[in-house]
């Protein structure tokens, strides 16, 4: 089938078409309805029951694939090296989901992951899903008070975790993050399990289990059916708000999408290899380095290093060449940093990419440069794609599987079955082709996207709902060309996208708030050559403070790392004396994100007060000549 084709048998009718995918899934109890309308953004195989577990892995270990390579590891960061079967994927899951029930986690319960790329952390994932308990992975780049939102939200009965993560020339010290994170919670996890790793073991309390010591002796456990509305897991992404939002995934529009995209979207079969360049902290690392690839029976390679710099900008080419990668998944960040290191391509010349059939990125808006880099430079496709944490796999794209249509840098494909995407303007109106406008999807949501944010239903409403009846609102706006394709251009509202890392300006700015100068401050996006965007704060220091601007900004600086985590990437501010306003006191934010973007920079003249835009226009300008 083609796309169009496809794309036809699903308008035609969305049941039929879900039903029919839905029968790659092994089923305990069949489902007695494709999707439930009565729920808000609809409910997919209600009354039907499963394993997102033994979709993943069991059936295959037991439909021939045993000894076939699930998961390959190899870290550049330590060097470990290593390939886990279907059949010894099982065994860990298996003894790993033992233990936890053995210490008292059961169906439904939570259990918070905080743990770097390493295959315990696959395992872990695995083993929740197995007895279905509900994880919660913390990307290992946010700090303790992070960790802590989010234990308060989720209220897990246990953490896994790990003495540490590694970064280039850095290591990262898990335990003390999650000990902090514990001293601020008012949830208190009975079991806590900490991995020890060779590069820097940590202390270990009597409130806390050492993963060999947790593990030991346990009975492995068989998966347990849950229904297909169950959450499978709880993964927080940010908001407008400081407070993240738990999006909730459930077990079986999950599994019966994920499965489709495999074969539809990256066009994988079982036996082919596939990796995905992210965390597991992310919903890319979630879908396609554990979940996907595993449901479609193929081996799924996983990464712990960078691009570049672990060891060089070639390390992407010879790994796809040594384990024979078919499709790789990353972000433009990723590219565009190894361009910027190795402009000519000499490290993929050195590659031997016969195996290598596309390469596909996500997470932020990628530039037609980078993408028709890429093209050169590899010789295959290169598709951008867009999603959302929310939605757990791809709204618009293209499809491997179905013969790929003309590639269009600079859009982000068509929308993919299950999204029906339209353009809206203020009024909520559908705008013409090429009109720009707000990026929304009419409900019901295609399968596998968020039934709802953990302990928030309202706010899932309010959040993405309201604003336009009858549709999900994505946050992200855009237009849709002649042709059909969707160009996704910014966000409608206060979130930023920093490397691929998905980033609120509003929890930044409640970060800088805090310091004891501040009187008011705005964080907006400045782009940036290599990580799309990176954060700028404008602070006004209390009046009569007569504190040092260039303190007060290294201390926030540093406070937002530490409540936060280096992954902010915040590392630029400028004292101001006033924030631009609207009459009703609302922070001119999109303006001070024109005036750090644009080159020259003039001011509106439908703005009130010029001169408070000038000053900030001025500072703003003296600070780039500095920095150029
Ligand atoms: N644990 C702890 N710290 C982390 C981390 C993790 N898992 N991931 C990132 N950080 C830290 C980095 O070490 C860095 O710290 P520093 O301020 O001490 O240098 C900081 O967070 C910012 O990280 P990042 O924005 O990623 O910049 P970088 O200079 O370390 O790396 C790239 C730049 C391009 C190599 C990196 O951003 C990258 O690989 N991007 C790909 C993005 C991606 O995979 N996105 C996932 C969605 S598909
Ligand atoms: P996350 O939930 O972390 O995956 O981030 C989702 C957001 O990243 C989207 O709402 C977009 O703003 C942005 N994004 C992801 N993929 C793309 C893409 N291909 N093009 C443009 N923006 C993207």
């Amino acid at each position: 089938m083609t796309y169009d084709e496809m794309i036809a048998a699903w308008r035609d009718d969305p049941e039929q078409f879900w039903a029919a995918q839905a029968e790659a899934i092994d089923w305990n109890t069949p489902y007695k309805s494709v999707v439930d309308l009565e729920r808000p953004a609809g409910r997919w195989f209600a009354g039907g029951t499963l394993n997102t577990c033994y979709n993943a892995v069991d059936r295959h270990a037991d439909g021939g694939r045993g000894d076939q390579p699930a998961l390959v590891f190899e870290s550049a960061m330590t060097g470990r090296e290593e390939s886990y079967s279907y059949n010894q994927l099982r065994d860990n899951v298996a003894v790993l989901a033992g233990a936890l029930v053995r210490a008292g986690v059961g169906t439904g319960d939570r259990v918070l992951i905080y743990m770097p790329m390493i295959p315990e952390a696959v395992f872990a994932m695995l083993a929740c899903a197995r007895i279905g308990a509900v994880h919660s992975v913390v990307f290992g780049g946010f700090a303790g008070p992070e960790v802590a939102t989010r234990i308060d939200d989720a209220e897990p009965t246990a953490i896994l975790s790990a003495s540490c993560g590694l970064e280039p020339g850095r290591i990262v010290h898990y335990k003390p993050m999650l000990d902090e994170a514990l001293q601020i919670a008012s949830h208190q996890p009975p079991i806590r399990v900490v991995l020890q790793r060779d590069a820097a073991p940590c202390e270990l309390t009597d409130a806390d289990t050492d993963w060999g010591d947790f593990i030991d002796g346990a009975a492995p456990v068989d998966c347990v059916p849950v229904r297909a509305e169950d959450p499978l897991y709880l993964l927080y992404t940010s908001g407008t708000t400081g407070a993240p939002k738990g999006v909730v995934r459930d077990n079986g529009g999950h599994a019966v999408a994920l499965t489709f995209s495999m074969a539809a979207i990256y066009g994988i079969d079982a036996g082919d290899v596939f990796w995905a360049a992210s965390d597991i902290g992310w919903v890319v690392g979630h879908s396609y380095i554990v979940y996907g690839p595993l449901l479609a029976g193929a081996t799924t390679f996983m990464f712990e290093g960078k691009p570049v710099g672990t060891p060089d900008a070639g390390v992407f080419w010879r790994l796809i060449d040594k384990h024979r990668i078919n499709v790789m998944f990353t972000a433009p960040t990723a590219i565009r940093a190894i361009r910027r290191e190795d402009g000519a391509g000499e490290h993929v010349a050195n590659a031997s990419l016969g195996h290598f059939k596309t390469l596909f990125l996500a997470g932020e808006r990628c530039d037609p440069e980078t993408l028709q880099w890429a093209e050169r430079m590899l010789k295959v496709p290169v598709i951008d794609h867009w999603w959302q944490t929310e939605t757990g796999w791809a709204i618009a794209g293209n499809m491997a599987g179905a013969g790929l249509f003309p590639v269009r840098a600079g859009s982000a494909g068509k929308p993919m079955p299950g999204w029906a995407v339209e353009i809206l303007d203020n009024e909520g109106e559908a705008v013409a082709a090429g009109d720009s406008g707000a990026i929304a999807c009419r409900l019901p949501l295609g399968p596998g996207a968020t039934a709802g944010l953990w302990n928030a239903d309202q706010r899932f409403i309010e959040t993405y709902l309201t604003r336009y009846p009858g549709y999900y609102q994505t946050g992200d706006a855009g237009h849709i060309d002649a042709d059909g394709y969707l160009h996704v251009m910014s966000r409608t509202d206060d979130v930023i996208n920093v490397a691929g890392h998905r980033l609120s300006t509003g929890a930044l700015e409640e970060v800088i708030a805090m310091h004891p100068d501040v009187a008011e401050c705005a964080v907006t996006g400045v782009n940036d050559a290599l990580k799309g965007q990176v954060p700028f704060g404008f602070v006004c220091l209390r009046s009569g403070a007569d504190a040092d601007p260039t303190t007060v900004v290294a201390d926030c600086i540093q406070q937002v790392r530490s409540a936060i985590g280096p992954v902010a990437a915040f590392r630029s501010a400028i004292v101001v004396q006033r924030l631009p306003k609207t009459r009703s006191g609302k922070i001119l934010r999109s303006t001070l994100a024109k005036i750090v973007n644009a080159e020259p920079y003039t001011v509106p003249a439908t703005i009130d007060d010029p001169a408070i835009l000038n000053e900030i226009a001025e500072v703003v300008a003296t600070l780039r000549s500095q920095s150029s």
